[in-house]
């Protein structure tokens, strides 16, 4: 079913008509294809999930084109982002097209489908930006966090459960709080890998996040425990390139103040809310996304 998902974006990108656009399209490094998954276990006898699939999957590859000009990324899962390998404008370009093909497609599944679908990219669209604002300077407030990562991440996860609810006639609100509290699980635990994960691992350098300035729950969590002192020298790191001493601090004081502990007791808190959700629908398929999401290490 995925091959399926897989062929039919190609396809997408082949009926545009440039041999150009394709060659770039086959140079995006392919991740995970979660939120493909995941419609396609909700809605599996339905074959407009595929196009469903397809389509969330090219909008969210046109999300990270965007992610990776907008953080500086020069690797995206291990490989040469579209940025590095052809500039800022190629990836941003490139984004505009899978984002607009993306939409050309999803204006041909029921109108419903299309509005919880592009209502979740404004949502995205919307929490990158917040992002970006909260980046100017060291965060201390967890709500802004929680509404920042429920727009940038989980609003897309939400709507593909939801719209692919909707397509195969079950609980559209169950399968909605599902994607949402597995989206928001699945961006904190993304934010502790950036943390606890070595540079090979990850793909990318390690504390990567803290650099661009961000403050994701674990220097939340670890800021509140910190003494005065301590949370000074935090500060004065704040967004700068860091020393290996500089970097190995941070990552000891995560570890003595049971931040990162903290952070991965509420994703699974939030995977185990979402379970709750659907424990009904007997859905062995969907606990078992949410465990490997929880449990992943890159
Ligand atoms: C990306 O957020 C969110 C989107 C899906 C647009 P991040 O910037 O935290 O994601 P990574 O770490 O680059 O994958
Ligand atoms: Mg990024
Ligand atoms: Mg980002
Ligand atoms: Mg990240």
């Amino acid at each position: 079913m995925l091959e399926k998902v897989e062929l039919l974006m190609k396809s997408h990108i082949e009926a545009i008509g440039d041999s150009h656009v394709l060659g770039l399209y086959e140079k995006v490094p392919k991740g995970k294809r979660l939120r493909a998954k995941l419609i396609l276990k909700i809605a599996s006898q339905n074959q407009q999930a595929i196009e469903l699939a397809a389509v969330v999957e090219l909008i969210h590859a046109a999300s990270l084109l965007h992610d990776d000009v907008i953080d500086d990324a020069l690797t995206r899962r291990g490989e040469d982002s579209i940025n590095a390998l052809f500039g800022n404008k190629t990836s941003i370009m490139l984004g505009d097209i899978l984002y607009a093909k993306g939409f050309f497609e999803l204006s041909k599944l029921p109108s419903q489908v299309a509005q919880i679908i592009s209502n979740a990219v404004v949502q995205l669209s919307t929490g990158e930006l917040l992002d970006v604002e909260l980046a100017h300077e060291f965060n201390t407030n967890a709500e802004l966090y929680f509404d920042m990562i429920y727009k940038k991440t989980a609003s897309l996860i939400e709507a593909s459960a939801t719209a692919a609810a909707y397509l195969a006639h079950k609980d559209v609100h169950k399968y909605a709080i599902y994607g949402k509290n597995l989206g928001l699980a699945f961006q904190i635990i993304d934010d502790i890998l950036d943390i606890t994960q070595n540079a090979q691992t990850l793909g990318k350098p390690a504390l990567n996040d803290f650099k661009e300035g961000k403050t994701t729950l674990p220097y939340l969590y670890m800021y509140e425990k910190l003494t005065q002192i301590e949370q000074e020298k935090l500060l004065a790191l704040f967004a700068k390139t860091l020393s290996e001493d500089e970097a190995s601090w941070i990552q000891a004081k995560m570890q003595d103040t049971q931040a990162i502990t903290q952070a991965i007791q509420h994703a699974k808190k939030l995977g185990e809310e979402a379970l709750q959700m659907i424990a009904d629908e007997g859905s062995t398929d969907l606990e078992n996304i949410m465990k490997a999401m929880i449990e992943r290490e890159f």
